[in-house]
C-alpha cells in the first residue's frame, strides 16, 4: 500500500528547475533512500512532500488521504529538516515540550511522549541542558526526536547524519531500523552511499531534479553496476579484467606463479551512481 505518492512534481526557483516532473511512490513500512549530490533537488522534494513548499505543478497524496497541506493529513508526517529546527536557548526537554504541544499533545500524554522520545535518541540524561551546549550529533538526534514526538506513520529525515560523529551516526542507524521494525515508513536522504547500502529497502538516485533510477540495491547493481573487476598483481603491476565470472578468471590463472595476489571488486552503489551520473558525489 502506498504511504506517499508524488506525481509529476515540478518546482522552479527563477530559471532553475529544482524538481523536474518527479513521480515517486513510497510504500508503507519501507525505508526509502533518496540519494543524490548536493543540489540534486532532494530537500525541495522533501519540502513538497511534507507540505512546507507548494509545488508549481503535480500532486502529493499522503496515506491515501490527500494533500499534506491539510493539517489532519499532515499529522501523519514527521520531518527532521536538513537545517536543524531547534531552539538553542531552550533545553532538549523544553524543545520537545514545545514541538509536542504544537502537535496537539498536552498533559500526561505530552509528558509520556517527551520521555519516550528522549529515551529513543539516548538524550534522557542531557534533557535539562541547553541545546547550544549539545554536540552536532546530539542536535541531530534531538531533531529526530522532534520529528517523532507525535508518533507519525511516516518520517522524512533530510540528511540526518551530516556533521555527526560516528557514535551518533550508529545510534541514528539503530533508530531507523527500530522505526522500521515498528512499521514506521522512513524516507531518508543522504549523499553517503554506504548508509543507503546498509539501511534502505529501495533507493532512488536523483540528479538535476529527476530520478535517474529506482530499485532495490541488488536491482540497481544488476541494472547499472556493470561487471566485476578481477585485479591481478604481477611483475608488471596491476592488471584489471572486467568480467561477469570473476572466479573463472582466477581459476584460469591459478598455476601462474608470477601473480602475487588476486582481488575482486564487485559493483556497488557508488559504481551505480558513477555509471548513471558520470560524476563523483560532492559535498
Ligand atoms: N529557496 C530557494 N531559492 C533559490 N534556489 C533554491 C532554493 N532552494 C533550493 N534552491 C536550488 O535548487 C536546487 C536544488 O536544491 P535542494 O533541493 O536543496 O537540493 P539537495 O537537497 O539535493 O542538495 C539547488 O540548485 C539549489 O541551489
Ligand atoms: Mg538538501
Amino acid at each position: 500500500m502506498a504511504m506517499l505518492e508524488l506525481t509529476n512534481l515540478c518546482k522552479s526557483f527563477g530559471d532553475l528547475r529544482a524538481v523536474d516532473d518527479l513521480s515517486l511512490t513510497i510504500e508503507t513500512g519501507e525505508v526509502f533512500g533518496l540519494l543524490g549530490p548536493n543540489g540534486a533537488g532532494k530537500t525541495t522534494t522533501i519540502h513538497m512532500a511534507t507540505g512546507l513548499l507548494v509545488p508549481d505543478s503535480g500532486t502529493v497524496v499522503l496515506n491515501m488521504q490527500g494533500s499534506p497541506a491539510d493539517p489532519e493529513v499532515r499529522a501523519n508526517i514527521g520531518v527532521a529538516p536538513q537545517a536543524l529546527s531547534l531552539y538553542e536557548e531552550l533545553t532538549g526537554q523544553e524543545n520537545l515540550d514545545f514541538f509536542g504541544s504544537l502537535q496537539g499533545l498536552s498533559g500526561k500524554g505530552l509528558a509520556q511522549r517527551v520521555e519516550a522520545s528522549l529515551e529513543f535518541v539516548s538524550l534522557a540524561d542531557r534533557r535539562k541542558d541547553l541545546v547550544k551546549s549539545y554536540s552536532g550529533g546530539m542536535k541531530r538526534r534531538l531533531n529526530i526526536a522532534v520529528a517523532l514526538i507525535h508518533e507519525p506513520r511516516i518520517v522524512l529525515l533530510d540528511e540526518p547524519t551530516v556533521g555527526v560523529d560516528p557514535q551518533s551516526r550508529n545510534a541514528i542507524f539503530d533508530n531507523i531500523l527500530e522505526l522500521k521494525a515498528h512499521g514506521v515508513t522512513v524516507v531518508y536522504t543522504t549523499h553517503y552511499m554506504e548508509e543507503a547500502e546498509k539501511l534502505c529497502d529501495r533507493v532512488a538516485i536523483m540528479d538535476n531534479g529527476k530520478i535517474l533510477a529506482l530499485d532495490s540495491l541488488p536491482g540497481l547493481i544488476n541494472a547499472h553496476g556493470g561487471q566485476s573487476v578481477v585485479i591481478l598483481e604481477g611483475p608488471d603491476g596491476e592488471k584489471r579484467i572486467e568480467t561477469d565470472h570473476p572466479l573463472d578468471e582466477i581459476v584460469k590463472r591459478k598455476d601462474q606463479s608470477d601473480i602475487a595476489s588476486f582481488r575482486v571488486e564487485r559493483p556497488d552503489l557508488e559504481r551505480v551512481f558513477l555509471n548513471l551520473t558520470g560524476r563523483q558525489l560532492r559535498d
